[in-house]
């Protein structure tokens, strides 16, 4: 049995993808899922890109251990420095430097000769290696590169010490059986000198198909995002790729060292983060992926799973118990939940959980592991509370215009504000706006039902924009008003601790 190395590249190809920035505290706590899930190599960010972006990488190779932590860096020597800079205390690490190869992207884009960008891609792999011993080579727009010349540069980076040879289908232009292939041309070329790995993005939706030829065809490692996030269309999805391989060991003889059962809390924790939801569809992770709605299907299912089920819902960690917990659960089978789902919280956390819990309780019957799950992600990014809630009361109807009485707290000052809006959500915002007096320019706007039911847990998720920054906010709360106020107001916040930052 193969095993393919997976190489997560959420937190840098992933975050690239429009409105998915996402600050340092939340790198952490998806880098810290990503090891839970088992992935074996984290591409942390692109540290020259900015100081952000170092900042984030650096604190991910101090503080996540338990994967190798690699830096982007393009075939320059201050890319590379910067790289070493920031994962130089991880354990394990890796310096993954690029160049482009395409003829399209030499001449246009960089205005360089084959020779001189063969030459570079050595020389900068040579430099990395002086700094590092894992060092992984990319060929940009490999798949629309002269395969001659590829085979060439792959062979001068591997003399160069390159350990990692990753053939990315930049814009998404390959086909599966072209580019399984190109792949085993590479393979008999290099044969175990390095490692041969794929980098596919979505463009023709074949993402998936692709990789899945690649490794066919002695590919030994995948790069892929949760959900498939990235750039334009996105990137390979992992969740796919890696359940491809499970589901069908039998044609594959492949496996990865992912632990499927983390599949669901890291997808949803993505989606919480970057605010970027997973279409209802979705293989694997999508909210229908499992759901049987046609007769025969039902009735084949009650039968016998295996009728129409090709995956076991807790093969993802999709778990059956429907019922978690209400209000006359006490402390102790709360905590016991947390340990079922994963969570190790400290003491203080476990608390301020447990009050959260309780009140939600007060609202809604029954509390799903969703709502838990929902429920920490409000109180895991940690926030400074300038501006607090301290009541909110909306009315309306399909008459009278929306109107929002609010009473905000801004350090130990109360202000009280009312405010009217096109609708009871405009009411609240303009509510909360004029209270604190934001410059700041509302992006996106999103509300999304955390379980099923009327009482259900709506979960916001705004984004603002101030100066040029952008951050996110989230809110949940059976009451979508509260949610939606709440979710601006930890934007607020963000932005406030962003100027004291400065
Ligand atoms: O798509 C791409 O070519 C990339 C490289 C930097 C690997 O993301
Ligand atoms: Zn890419």
């Amino acid at each position: 049995m193969n095993t393919i190395k997976i190489f997560d590249t959420t937190l840098r190809d992933g975050e690239q993808s429009p409105g998915a920035s996402m600050n340092v505290d939340e790198k952490i706590m998806v880098a810290k899922q990503l090891v839970k899930l088992g992935v074996d190599i984290i591409e942390a960010g692109f540290p020259i890109a900015s100081q952000g972006d170092f900042d984030a990488v650096k604190r991910i190779a101090e503080e996540v251990h338990g994967a190798v932590i690699a830096g982007l860096a393009r075939a320059k020597e201050e890319d590379i420095r910067r790289a070493y800079e920031s994962i130089k205390q991880a354990p394990a690490k890796r310096i993954h430097t690029f160049h482009s190869t395409s003829d399209i992207h030499l001449k246009y884009q960089f205005r360089v000769s084959r020779e001189e960008a063969l030459r570079r891609s050595a020389d900068m792999v040579r430099f990395a290696k002086s700094l590092v011993e894992d060092v992984e080579f990319s060929p940009m727009d490999a798949t629309r590169t002269d395969i001659d010349y590829l085979l060439e540069v792959l062979e001068a980076v591997v003399d160069a010490g390159a350990k990692t040879l990753n053939i990315p289908d930049t814009v998404g232009y390959a086909l599966p059986q072209e580019f399984g292939a190109m792949i085993k041309r590479i393979k008999d070329k290099i044969g175990d000198r390095a490692v041969i790995s794929v980098h596919c993005h979505n463009d023709l939706g074949l993402s998936v198909a692709n990789s899945l030829s690649a490794i066919l065809n002695g590919a030994g490692q995948v790069e892929c995002t949760i959900n498939g996030i990235g750039e334009r269309a996105g990137n390979c999805s992992m969740e796919e790729v890696v359940m491809a391989l499970k589901t069908r060991r039998d044609f594959f003889n492949a496996d990865t060292n992912i632990n499927t059962k983390e599949i669901i809390r890291t997808s949803r924790l993505i989606t919480r983060i970057t605010g970027i939801p997973v279409q209802p569809n979705k293989a694997i992770v999508g909210a229908n992926a499992f759901a049987h709605e046609s007769g025969i299907h039902q009735d084949g299912l009650l039968k016998e799973k295996m009728t129409y089920e090709i995956i076991k819902p807790s093969d993802i960690g999709l778990n059956k118990t429907e019922l978690v917990l209400g209000k006359h659960s006490g402390r102790h089978a709360f905590k016991s939940r947390l340990k079922e789902l994963g969570y190790s919280l400290r003491a203080e956390e476990i608390e301020s959980a447990f009050v959260r819990f309780k009140s939600l309780a007060d609202q809604k019957k029954y509390i799903f592991d969703e709502d838990i799950e929902a429920l920490l992600s409000e109180q895991t990014t940690k926030v400074t509370e300038t501006y607090k809630l301290v009541d909110l009361y909306v009315a309306g109807g399909s008459q009278a215009k929306p109107m929002a009485a609010l009473k905000i707290s801004i350090g130990d000052k109360v202000i009280d504000r009312i405010e009217y809006g096109d609708g009871p959500v405009d009411a609240v915002y303009r509510a909360i706006a004029g209270a604190v007096d934001t410059k700041s320019t509302l992006l996106k706007f999103e509300v999304n039902s955390i379980t099923g039911g009327t009482d259900a847990l709506g979960e916001v998720s705004v984004t603002l924009e101030e100066e040029g920054k952008k951050v996110r906010g989230q809110g949940a709360d059976t009451n979508i008003l509260i949610a939606a106020a709440k979710a601006y107001i930890t934007a607020l916040n963000k932005l406030a601790m962003r100027r004291v930052n400065q």
